[in-house]
């Protein structure tokens, strides 16, 4: 039996999609927290189990049967290294054997401005590995679909205004990262490994604005403000604090070149071309 966790949300409801077209869905196990949310995947005839990563004794229940676990990063930034021991330790108690991690490809996390942020994804792979599972790492890029969150919805009319400098990133699409997923975890080939996760190419925020050029036929420039002017700017849209300071995080780990390396993994296990910046950017600002 496979569980996936966060299957309400967008990764995981597509990594269940994913795994659904190759095995009976009786193989297949989610962990929801909000019954209300499971009708769609309760008609599909894969099994629902109820759990919240800050309530272990729910997860060891919910974690009954499980062999290989896919669990997915809380998104809630508030103690989320504590929400993933619980699930791991819950893991342990229940007898799974083997977590596939949703992590992150980082070049070095410790110069990273984004460490604050982002350090838990490697104390939870620690976690798992000292607590003796056969593991896969997932190191997960940035996702091409959180830019229309760094760049607007009106970035046609805007312009790119973002604070990353030259900084590139091997940006990949969630739909393909969801479908790599599934083929690992139905796979012997990746146990005890770490994949970095990226796109075969890298792009900079130039390069966004020449593709938004390209795909509209009108121009659409990239100005990367100082950090200061990018935070007032967001302060006049009465943004909460911490999305601003998330926001800024980003962009200075972008600048930084924290995510430009780019890995043939997400290619190869796919057995094609990952989504490119300009497919991506084409689906979601001209449809
Ligand atoms: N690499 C990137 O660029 C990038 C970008 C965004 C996010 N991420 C990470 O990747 C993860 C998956 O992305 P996504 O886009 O699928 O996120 P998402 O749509 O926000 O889904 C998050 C999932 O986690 C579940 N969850 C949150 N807190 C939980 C808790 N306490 N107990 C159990 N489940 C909990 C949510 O359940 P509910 O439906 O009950 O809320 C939801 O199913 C995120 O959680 C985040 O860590 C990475």
């Amino acid at each position: 039996m496979i569980l996936v966790t966060g299957a309400t949300g967008q990764l995981g409801s597509a990594i269940v999609n994913n795994l659904l077209l190759q095995v009976s869905p009786s193989e297949i196990a989610v962990l929801v927290r909000d019954e209300e949310k499971t009708k769609e995947l309760k008609s599909k005839g894969v099994q629902i189990r109820i759990g919240d990563y800050k309530n272990p004794n729910s997860l060891v229940n919910a974690f009954k049967d499980v062999e290989k676990l896919i669990l997915i990063s809380s998104n809630d930034f508030n103690d989320r290294i504590g929400q993933h021991k619980n699930a791991i330790d819950a893991a342990k108690k229940a007898g799974v054997k083997h977590i596939i991690y949703t992590s992150m490809s980082m070049n070095d996390i410790e110069t990273s401005p984004l460490k604050p942020f982002l350090a838990d994804h490697y104390e939870t792979e620690d976690y798992i590995k000292n607590n003796g599972f056969t593991y896969t790492m997932m190191q997960h890029s940035l996702y091409l679909d959180v830019l229309p969150m760094f760049i607007g919805e009106q970035v046609l009319e805007t312009g790119v205004f973002f604070p990353a400098g030259e900084g590139r990133v091997a940006y990949a699409s969630r739909t393909d990262l969801a479908e790599a997923i599934a083929k690992v975890a139905l796979s012997d080939a990746f146990d005890n490994q770490s994949l970095p996760m990226t796109n075969v190419e890298n792009y900079s925020y130039a390069d966004v604005a020449k593709t938004l050029t390209e795909l509209s036929g009108k121009e659409v420039a990239y100005v990367s403000p100082t950090p200061e002017v990018f935070e007032q700017t967001l302060k006049g849209f009465n943004l909460p604090e911490p999305i601003i300071q998330m926001s800024l995080g980003f962009a200075a780990g972008i600048k930084n070149n924290d995510f430009d390396k780019t890995f043939l993994n997400l290619q190869t296990i796919l057995g094609r071309k990952p989504q490119s910046l300009k497919e991506y950017l084409k689906v979601t600002y001209f449809n």
